[in-house]
């Protein structure tokens, strides 16, 4: 849909037949309620940007003349290989091809293929319609024209993509994410706080304040300067983290996941997680709507 709305001609392919046309009519019906609710991205109505999606059972016929391709099936490394296997005999010389996988890197699966140098991992984030984060994950043989065109390619279409400068496992997001909820996880085991607690302190706090500067502009902004803030700040941190963290890596005990969700289903029970995720979709796209017009009061004052 992001592309479509970018103007790009889009085809999907899917190994079964039945999933390419519900994505179709998902997409159409989806769009369509984006337009409904003044949330539609790109160029066109929805119906002119639906028309740009087409579908395919037949991945030669997906790829003929792509410059550009996504690949997004299952976190699988053997399955990866395959499917790759595959693009490599029938792509294009040119086609650029963009792995969405979470975890697994381009070397993983991409090494031995005659064409990958044109290769890469583009990782969205969930939805990506509203959450325009997209990591740039090159291999050692991935073309830096390659980085450099996904990461144009990427703003052309309105998404935010940041380029690792090597493989790295878990990329940057989930390094982040992991790190957050090793703490929570540790601070909930101990029973300084309850699980609503804990997760106040971002959606209250750290959360709100993220969404528009990072930790490190936070650094930066709570003292004068980066290097003001270690002067101030580095002993006290360094003592907490000594005294309070726990050895990592941090492993998810079972025992500790069934008091957290035993608390957590008390707001959200597992029958209404579905209503919960798109609940969350709708506050994600009213931050998305809230930041784009503030982007542009921004750059109107410039
Ligand atoms: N779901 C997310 O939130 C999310 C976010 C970012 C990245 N990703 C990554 O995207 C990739 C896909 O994840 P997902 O959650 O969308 O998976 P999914 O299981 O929901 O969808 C995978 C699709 O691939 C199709 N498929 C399976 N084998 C195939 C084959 N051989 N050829 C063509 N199509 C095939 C399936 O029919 C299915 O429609 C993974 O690498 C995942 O890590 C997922």
């Amino acid at each position: 849909m992001i592309f479509a709305g970018a103007g790009f001609r889009v085809c999907l392919y899917d190994v079964e037949p039945g999933q390419v046309s519900r994505a179709l009519d998902s997409t159409q019906h989806t769009l369509a309620g984006y337009q409904e609710r003044g949330l539609l991205r790109g160029s066109g109505t929805a119906v002119e940007q639906a028309e740009r999606i087409k579908g395919t059972t037949n991945l030669q016929e997906c790829l003929r003349g792509a410059f550009y391709a996504q690949e997004c099936v299952p976190e699988d490394t053997a399955l990866k290989k395959r499917v790759f296997g595959q693009i490599d005999d029938l792509m294009d010389d040119d086609t650029i091809v963009a792995s969405s996988s979470s975890c697994l890197t381009a070397s993983m699966f991409a090494e031995h293929l005659k064409h990958r140098q044109n290769i890469l991992v583009a990782h969205p984030v969930n939805p990506p319609y509203f959450l325009p984060l997209v990591e740039i994950v090159p291999a050692p043989f991935t073309w830096l024209s390659v980085i450099q065109r996904v990461r144009s390619l990427m703003e052309e279409i309105g998404q935010s993509p940041i380029t690792l400068k090597y493989e790295a496992r878990g990329f940057a997001l989930n390094r982040i994410q992991y790190a957050c909820i090793n703490e929570c996880w540790n601070m909930y085991k101990t029973g300084l706080l309850s699980v609503e607690d804990i997760d106040k302190v971002c959606t209250e706090g750290l959360g709100r304040r993220y969404a528009f500067i990072g930790p490190l502009e936070t650094m930066h902004l709570n003292a004068n300067g980066v290097e003001d803030y270690c002067d101030k700040f580095a002993d006290g941190a360094y003592n907490v983290q000594q005294e309070t963290f726990h050895p990592l890596p941090v492993l998810y005990d079972r025992k500790t996941a069934i008091s957290i969700q035993e608390e957590l289903e008390k707001k959200v029970p597992l029958d209404k997680l579905s209503a919960r995720r798109s609940w969350r979709d709708n506050m994600l796209a009213g931050l998305a709507k809230f930041k784009s017009e503030s982007k542009k009061e921004t750059s109107s004052d410039d």
